[in-house]
């Protein structure tokens, strides 16, 4: 489905959007996916180039629009309109590696714009399960899937408290990124890797990972928003669990 078939099916017009500098007030409240459609441009992440996701030109605008659009405050950021470099590292690495992930089921935490999930859906996964918390960002997911050609449901709620076996494979791209998910995030990992799944995460170098806890197994130089990460480059590190 392309960007201007998408939005006819939300009932928009293309000519409502504007490359992400929307009029959004006018259609934020029809539903989550118009809202992301027209605040969203279809970009392919620059070190995954063959997955094309509806990404935000800038972040700080959609943060003040998500909340005024839907009335709701203390909302968390669109994590959802960005690819971020963990994401990034991941997926490059489930694309290039694709006998990580043949035939198995996928666990994607912190799955965010769906970028992972959908790598790991191309690499020729049994099945795969995005989860988040984000509501808005599980609308991303299923429209970014869409627009790849994969079909994935996104989990939303936390899972981090629970049960951790049954998956082959569980991902994390840049899950790491504030200390209390870092604290729930790697417990739920361990638990994964002791129940037999293979765990990896994706990581630029965020302070909350414990690099002792892992071993690394690829690193790329990532290019990143400067306005998000105070650098153009980061280099990124695809970490397993031994
Ligand atoms: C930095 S983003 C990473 C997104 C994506 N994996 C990527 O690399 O582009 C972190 C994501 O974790 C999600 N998140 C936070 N707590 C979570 C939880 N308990 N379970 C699942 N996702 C969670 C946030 O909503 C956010 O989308």
């Amino acid at each position: 489905m392309n960007e201007d078939e998408s939005l006819r099916r939300y009932g928009l017009r293309p000519a409502e959007r504007d490359h992400g500098a929307v009029i959004a007030t006018k259609v934020a409240a029809v539903t989550p996916a118009a809202f992301v459609l027209a605040n969203t441009c279809l970009m392919t992440p620059p070190l995954v180039p063959e997955i094309t996701l509806h990404l935000a030109p800038e972040p700080i605008a959609l943060w003040e629009r998500t909340e005024q659009d839907t009335g709701q405050a203390g909302l968390p950021p669109p994590f959802w309109a960005f690819p971020w470099a963990g994401g990034q590292v991941l997926a490059r690495y489930l694309l290039d590696h694709p006998e990580c992930t043949a035939g198995r089921t996928v666990l994607d935490l912190a799955a965010g714009s769906g970028l992972v999930a959908i790598a790991a859906a191309k690499a020729g996964a049994a099945a795969v399960t995005p989860s988040e918390t984000d509501p808005l960002a599980c609308t991303a997911i299923e429209l970014n899937s869409a627009a790849n050609s994969v079909t994935l449901e996104a989990t939303l709620g936390d899972v981090l408290g629970g049960e951790a076996a049954g998956n082959d494979l569980v991902v994390a791209g840049d899950g790491f990124y504030e200390r209390l998910m870092a604290e729930r995030l790697l417990p739920f990992l361990e638990r994964a890797r002791a129940s037999g799944a293979v765990v990896l995460v994706g990581d630029p170098g965020r302070a909350y990972l414990p690099r002792d806890r892992f071993e690394a197994v690829a690193s790329y130089d990532v290019p990143v928003s400067p306005v998000l990460e105070d650098a153009d480059v980061k280099r990124s590190t695809v970490w397993r669990l031994p």
